[in-house]
């Protein structure tokens, strides 16, 4: 027993949990993810998988995108980027969803399964249904040799090592890092993303895990916020465009980890429903960093403190603006739009982290939940 939890202890590296020490590899995971596939310098992608199957991803009429949890919050923000850089129509599917209605899925079109462990069993069963109907099944997963790898036709790795912390963080960093690598190479291929923009996004890309370790600065300010907001019973995450998974995400994270409750939505999408529950006792966590929605988030945070709500903002490093209205910011570096929620979901981990460590919880594995679910 005493040598288990001194192996233990130098497993997490000298971190209390294997959560935060995963946090804080980050830099690593999404540069491990990018080396030797993105290539700024000389303008260059190298994907094998995708190389492969080139011309089928090319003429694709529809992408459809199959994961479950926080690996569906990254196929959703896939869609976004997709659609703006390769013009070809994604739709995303809970695996659980996907496989027990009658989905429409066309010859020509690909699947893009994601998934950490290679095991869910609700997106094993959806692929292997929709390879029946004659799709090309590309697997992103991060364990080497799992179920969906071995069943997909096509694939990349997404590299980040093995998760431990039951809650996924740097899987899901690494999960965003493949599918924006396709996407630019897809877009580039289709000549739906001009040469400009291209070497821009890789440049953009390639300088994440250089930027990572300053939104990882911000821990003791996090857990600050932490301590203050702990006790709120319930927390709402608003975010616009590239920025919308994140609020998901977020506050996927904050549930798991830290048992209260939370809902994600779009900013906008707020005043059909949520925007009722605004009292002087809700935090809402605005994922506000400078992007081509900033005056419309703006005028959402107003709506939130007009309303008396406690605002949380993750800011881009230097906006004055909405550090004047936010009760609480929490600063990330700047970077384009599309890569962004790289850092900005970063806070997002950080915050659950703290909370649930804050109440005295069992963040690694938080009650009720498993690392991988493998029954349907
Ligand atoms: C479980 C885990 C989540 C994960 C989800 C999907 O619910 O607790 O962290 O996002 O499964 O898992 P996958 O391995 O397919 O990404």
């Amino acid at each position: 027993q005493q040598l288990d939890l001194e192996l233990a202890a130098i497993e997490k590296g000298g971190y209390d949990h294997f959560m935060l020490k995963e946090i804080f590899e980050q830099p690593s995971t999404v540069f491990d993810c990018l080396r030797g596939r993105v290539d700024a310098a000389n303008g260059t992608i190298t994907m094998a998988g995708v190389e492969a199957n080139i011309d089928i991803l090319k003429n694709a009429p529809r992408i459809l995108i199959i994961a479950c949890g926080t690996s569906w919050h990254a196929g959703l923000l896939a869609e976004y980027i997709f659609e703006e850089l390769c013009r070809t129509p994604v739709e995303v599917e809970y695996a659980s969803e996907f496989r027990y209605r009658n989905p429409i899925v066309n010859k020509g079109d690909v699947i893009i399964a994601v998934s950490q462990s290679g095991e869910t069993a609700d997106t094993l069963v959806a692929i292997e249904k929709a390879k029946e109907q004659g799709a090309l099944i590309f697997g992103i997963v991060n364990v080497v040799g799992s179920s969906i790898a071995r069943v997909s036709q096509a694939g990349a790795y997404t590299h980040a090592g093995p998760e431990i912390g039951v809650a996924s963080t740097k899987a899901f960093t690494a999960q965003l890092a493949v599918l924006t690598i396709i996407a630019l190479k897809l877009g580039y291929e289709k000549g739906t993303l001009d040469n400009k923009r291209f070497l821009h996004l890789m440049n953009e890309l390639q300088d994440i895990p250089e930027k990572i370790p300053a939104a990882l600065n911000q821990a003791e300010h996090v857990k600050q916020l932490a301590y203050k907001y702990k006790d709120a019973r319930d927390f709402l995450y608003l975010g616009r465009g590239y920025n919308f998974p994140i609020a998901l995400e977020g506050a996927l994270k904050l549930k798991e980890i830290s048992y209260i409750h939370a809902e994600g939505y779009p900013a906008a999408e707020m005043k059909h429903g949520p925007i009722a529950l605004v009292d002087e006792n809700l935090p809402v966590v605005f994922i506000a960093t400078k992007d081509s929605y900033h005056e419309k988030i703006i005028s959402n945070i107003q709506e939130i403190k007009a309303r008396k709500g406690k605002v949380i903002a993750v800011i881009t490093e230097g906006d004055d603006v909405i550090a004047k209205m936010a009760d609480d910011v929490i600063e990330v570096p700047a970077a384009d739009e599309l890569v962004a929620p790289m850092l900005s979901v970063i806070p997002m981990q950080l915050l659950a982290y703290y909370i649930g460590v804050a109440k005295g919880l069992d963040v690694d594995k938080p009650r009720n939940l498993a690392k991988s679910v493998t029954v349907e």
